[in-house]
């Protein structure tokens, strides 16, 4: 019996020595302390013992568990200890690595030209507002005096979503909001996109955005029109700009000019820039027309207005010297970041 003990001791610790994973370990206490394991099977055969062997084999038995025990614990603490080890290397940070550096955004010139044209603008005690992109016909022509069948609109072909809605050509169309408000005087600047079903190319995109002004007040000359004009080009391009106004035409305006710059890249000497002119076209304006007043419930004989219109993305372009207007549409950090 004692040599059949010490042979399940032994067993039972070369089993525990070699066992190779922390499951394992629960098979051989099973095996050898459960209640049908080995050890346990030497108690039920007690019996077979003479009555004055049993304490002493008893004892033995009690410290052959004692052991098992034991060796069980140590090893288990071993595996535990291992796996700890093994986690700590696995997640081991290198503190002197360099950093990755974090890819920040950047403002679109887009952006950065209508805030500089916006901070002129209120600068001179302009309001900025804004108008629904998705807009009425007769906001965006009827309104402005571009009646059905006008030539002036097929000259900006049109996203239209039914007979009566489409997506604004111009940003004129909140002229005539501001207009209907009957909130008099008025002086305004209206940011927004507008859309033309236009081909993409370096001066085209079919959706691109436009700067409006309206200035509706009493007395209100050419005169005001040409200073106002001319002090935005200056703050905007330089002092050293000058501007020239050509006789134009809109619908909305009469009567109605174009505004030249001097080009600030030969300051009006010409160059490939301004492609030898000297000069570079940036806007429309013009005085309101008395018809477009009166539409929008304003007595033509009591207030007159000046009107104009600015391609942001063309102020854009030429500020920045940008040369292909799709560069502004891809938004590439490494473009965008350059300004
Ligand atoms: N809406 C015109 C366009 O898209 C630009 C324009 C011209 C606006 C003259 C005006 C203006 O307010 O007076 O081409």
């Amino acid at each position: 019996m004692k040599e059949k003990l010490s042979q399940i001791l032994d067993n039972a610790l070369n089993q525990i020595e070699s066992s190779g994973e922390l499951d394992k370990l629960n098979d051989i206490r099973i095996a050898f302390l459960g209640k049908k394991g080995e050890l346990t099977s030497v108690l039920k055969s007690m019996k077979e013992v003479a009555p004055e062997d049993r304490p002493k084999i008893g004892q033995m038995v009690n410290e052959a568990r004692a052991k098992i025990e034991e060796k069980l614990e140590e090893k288990k603490a071993a595996f535990e200890k291992m796996v700890r080890e093994e986690k700590m290397k696995a997640e081991v940070i290198d503190v002197t690595l360099p950093g990755r550096k974090l890819q920040v955004g950047h403002r679109h010139p887009n952006t950065i030209a209508l805030e500089e044209v916006e901070k002129i603008f209120i600068g001179m005690g302009y309001e900025v507002v804004e108008g629904p992109e998705v807009e009425y016909d007769y906001y965006n022509f009827e309104a402005l005096n571009i009646p059905a069948n006008h030539p002036a609109k097929d000259e900006q072909d049109t996203f239209y979503i039914n007979d009566k809605i489409l997506l604004r050509t111009q940003t004129s169309s909140v002229q005539v909001h501001e207009m209907e408000k009957g909130k008099l005087p008025i002086r305004m600047i209206s940011p927004g996109r507008v859309f033309r079903s236009d081909d993409v190319d370096a001066t085209h995109s079919p959706s691109f955005h436009q700067i409006e002004g309206l200035v509706i007040d009493k007395n209100i000359t050419f005169a005001d029109l040409k200073g106002t004009l001319e002090q935005f080009a200056k703050q905007l391009f330089g002092e050293e700009t000058k501007v020239k106004f050509r006789p134009h035409h809109f619908p909305f305006t009469e009567p109605s000019a174009e505004m030249d710059v001097t080009c600030f890249k030969c300051g009006g000497k010409g160059c490939r820039f301004c492609k030898g002119e000297g000069w570079i076209e940036i806007l429309g304006c013009g005085m309101v027309h008395p018809h477009v007043l009166e539409m929008s419930g304003i007595d033509p004989n009591e207030y007159v207005g000046f009107a104009f219109g600015v391609g942001l993305e063309r102020i854009a372009l030429l500020k920045y010297e940008i040369d292909d207007m799709r560069l502004l549409y891809e938004n590439d950090i490494r473009f965008l970041e350059q300004f």
